[in-house]
């Protein structure tokens, strides 16, 4: 980060691993862990009929998991984001896929890091607790909040 001066907008695509770190967040806790569907009408799909008017879930939650698209899949690692291959569009989907992908994303992954650029500079912080307990139907978010002191 630029040191003696303030952050600009300019300066958002410079982060890299500030990068990482929101893209590996939004992997392993999906905001919106279910994405639903309903087939308008019937089709096949890797060897199953689907008839018209099947309701249809996909999650993301599961899908940021899988062993055989993410090594480690549990770990917590911003730099796999550095030396990874880039997932294609149907494997990491924080924002959904297809025609109905969420328009926000752009607004809201620099709202995230500007937000983050800023609280990381000027401020110490110490996590109280490290539970890893997430909930979520709708949406998923920690269990017990994420207690923390401000140390300055
Ligand atoms: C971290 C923040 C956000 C996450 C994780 C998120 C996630 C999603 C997901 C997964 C979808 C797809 C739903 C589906 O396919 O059924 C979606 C759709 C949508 N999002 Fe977001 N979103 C976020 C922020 C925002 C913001 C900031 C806005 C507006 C400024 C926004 C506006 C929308 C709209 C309008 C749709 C519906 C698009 C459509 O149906 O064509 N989202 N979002």
């Amino acid at each position: 980060m630029p040191a003696g001066r303030d952050l600009t907008a300019d300066d958002l695509p410079q982060l890299s691993y500030l990068d990482n770190v929101v893209s590996e967040t939004l992997r392993l806790y999906p905001p919106g862990p279910i994405d639903l569907r309903k087939s308008i009408s019937a089709f096949d799909f890797e060897g199953h009929h689907i008839p018209a008017g099947t309701s249809i879930i996909i999650s993301p939650y599961v899908t940021h998991r899988l062993p055989e698209l993410w090594p480690e899949p549990t770990r917590f690692d911003p730099s796999r984001w550095s030396h990874q291959r880039k997932p294609a569009p149907y494997e990491y989907l924080p924002f959904g896929g297809g025609t109905h992908r969420c328009i926000g994303s752009m607004f809201a992954t620099t709202e995230v890091k500007t937000m983050l650029a800023h609280f990381v500079r000027e401020r110490r912080v110490e996590l109280l607790s490290t539970s890893d307990a997430a909930v979520g139907l709708a949406t998923m978010r920690p269990k017990h909040g994420i207690p923390a002191r401000v140390l300055s």
